[in-house]
């Protein structure tokens, strides 16, 4: 296999100091290779938004990276000065933040904050000429005349023609890598599917990679070719799709996938996970998992000791966990 294009070690990003510091990522690993797209699941609270805030240098000032290394094509970007991660998001990187409703600035056209993202980073180009590459991508992402229809603001433009800018802006540059953080869970149903097209055909234009941040198993289901499920800040499990939806080895993520509706056999009733994620700054002993797992809660080692991730016989899948299931459909 290649080198991987992003490849974030051991990162541990707290907020606050002292006694009262929350720790909400806490010691995670991710590969993204060339080209694929890697889609991470969890909870909400599990860390997902801000381990990528932090590799990305946008965690607000109350947060911190403790430790560790987000390596973009070999470069550390936890180690970069401003201008330098400034120059790399929106070109080697595109970004499409979590709630796409408040991502486009209400007082400027449409037009200019797509044409701004292509200026900023081709300082040599016309107005005319970052227009006229804004408009291209508009139409790209299936924006309807999109020459007339730039000209209006935001709020003229539906949530889901708005998150079409959002991703029409995030790939103006041709990134490498785009990062998109939960791209459609403000939508309505038939947009979301829609937008989820739209994620495909972008990928395919640009040959970007993806990291596709989510709490929507069925998202994953659709576009993703590794998933990497976290809880309480930590990597549970990561494998590829096939793996991780026909034979998954953590309880928890068998726990998720029972919360997604099945179109095949027989139909069940969908259960919930039992109880609720750790609460902000809340440190448990051993597996943070066990409260809230029917294997490991009465088991001493997972009381006691945390689980590490570890890969489970040569297959590439990793689970970090005590006595995960063994593998066989569930
Ligand atoms: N600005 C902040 N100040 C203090 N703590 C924060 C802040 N932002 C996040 N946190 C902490 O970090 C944890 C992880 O938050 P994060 O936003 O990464 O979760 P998430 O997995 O993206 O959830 P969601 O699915 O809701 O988007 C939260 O539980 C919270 O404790
Ligand atoms: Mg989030």
């Amino acid at each position: 296999m290649s080198e991987p294009l992003l490849a974030i070690r051991d990162l541990v990003v707290e907020f606050g100091t002292g006694r009262d510091a929350v720790r909400a990522v806490d010691g995670i690993d991710l590969d993204v290779y060339p080209g694929e797209t890697v889609g991470v699941v969890g909870e909400s609270g599990s860390g997902k938004t801000v381990a990528m805030l932090a590799a990305l240098g946008l965690l607000p000032r109350s947060g911190r990276v403790v430790r560790g290394q987000a390596l973009l094509g070999g470069t550390d970007l936890l180690r970069l000065r401003r201008r330098a991660l400034r120059r790399i998001r929106g070109s080697r990187v595109g970004m499409v933040f979590q709630d796409p409703l408040t991502s486009l600035h209400p007082s400027y056209r449409v037009l200019d904050q797509v044409a701004e993202a292509v200026r900023v980073h081709h300082p040599k180009l016309s107005s005319a000429e970052a227009d006229a590459r804004a408009i291209d991508v508009l139409d790209l992402v299936g924006v309807p005349e999109p020459a007339r229809r730039a000209r209006q603001y935001p709020h003229q433009w539906s949530g889901g023609m708005r998150q079409r800018a959002v991703i029409a802006a995030a790939i103006a540059n041709q990134p490498a890598l785009l990062i998109a953080d939960e791209p459609t869970t403000a939508l309505d149903v038939t947009v979301q599917a829609q937008i989820l097209d739209v994620l495909r055909s972008a990928r395919a234009l640009t040959g970007a990679a993806c990291v596709l941040i989510t709490h929507d198993l069925g998202v994953v289901a659709e576009l993703a070719e590794r998933v990497v499920v976290m809880y309480a800040g930590r990597v549970q499990e990561t494998g590829t799709a096939e793996q991780i939806f026909r034979g998954p080895r953590h309880p928890y993520t068998v726990g998720l996938l029972a919360t997604l509706p099945r179109l095949e056999g027989p139909v069940l009733p969908l259960t919930p996970i039992p109880g609720q994620p750790p609460g902000p700054g809340e440190r448990i002993a051993g597996c943070p998992c066990r409260p809230r797992c029917a294997v490991g809660r009465d088991r001493v080692e997972c009381a006691t000791s945390r689980p590490e991730l570890r890969e489970l016989d040569g297959t590439g899948q990793q689970v970090a966990c005590h006595c995960p299931h063994d593998g066989t459909a569930s």
